[in-house]
């Protein structure tokens, strides 16, 4: 697949086959997030593939998250229960965070280049006809959902990636003409 084709055809995909994704092609797609443009050469992506005890850790976290979050007259439990669920679509989950240093100009750049690393990781499963979901969820914001996955005090949750055998096929969501945000300057 060249690069043009796999920008135009990769697509969020939310449900998996369980298969999950072999060590070896995620070796190589962990590979390939190193490929992003990265100013300084600062290297401040990570990624952590979530093991069973670290997804156990990551349902729980979040199905308190989202019962906390819940209104009161909602089921809390049922709140939560749907919420560890949401993390079971993909048979593989890597978190991607950026590692903070230097001054904030620095800091902005390194989110950027882990954003590109993380789309590297999301095109080179979608060329390894895998499918891939990038998702902010609000377990990741909070504290319980950070121990969940060990990020540390200097690490800026970036994305969870799931990634596995697409199960479905989804339509290109509507994009915005070229001149509606490109402009050409005098
Ligand atoms: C930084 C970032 C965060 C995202 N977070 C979510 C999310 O939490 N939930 C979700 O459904 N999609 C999330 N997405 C995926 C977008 O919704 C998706 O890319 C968009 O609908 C376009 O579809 P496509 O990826 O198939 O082109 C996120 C994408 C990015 C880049």
């Amino acid at each position: 697949m060249d690069v043009e084709e796999a920008i135009r055809t990769r697509r969020t995909v939310k449900a998996y086959e369980p298969l999950p994704v072999d060590r070896g092609t995620l070796g190589e797609l962990l590979e390939l997030a190193r490929w992003a443009p990265n100013h300084n050469l600062t290297n401040p992506w990570r990624f952590r593939v979530v093991g069973p005890k670290a997804l156990e850790r990551l349902k729980g976290a979040a199905a308190e998250v989202a019962a906390a979050g819940a209104p009161r007259d909602a089921d809390r439990g049922e709140v939560g229960r749907v919420a560890a669920a949401k993390l079971e679509r993909a048979p593989t989950l890597v978190v991607v965070s950026s590692k903070r240093a230097g001054d904030i100009v620095q800091q902005e750049e390194d989110m950027h280049a882990t954003a590109c690393a993380a789309y590297n990781v999301l095109l080179g499963a979608h060329a390894r006809g895998l499918a891939g979901y990038w998702r902010t969820p609000a377990v990741m914001r909070s504290q319980a959902g950070r121990n969940a996955v060990g990020l540390a005090d200097d690490e800026r949750f970036v994305g969870v990636l799931y990634l596995g055998r697409p199960r479905q096929t989804m339509d290109p969501p509507e994009r915005r003409a070229v001149g509606d945000y490109a402009t050409f300057l005098d």
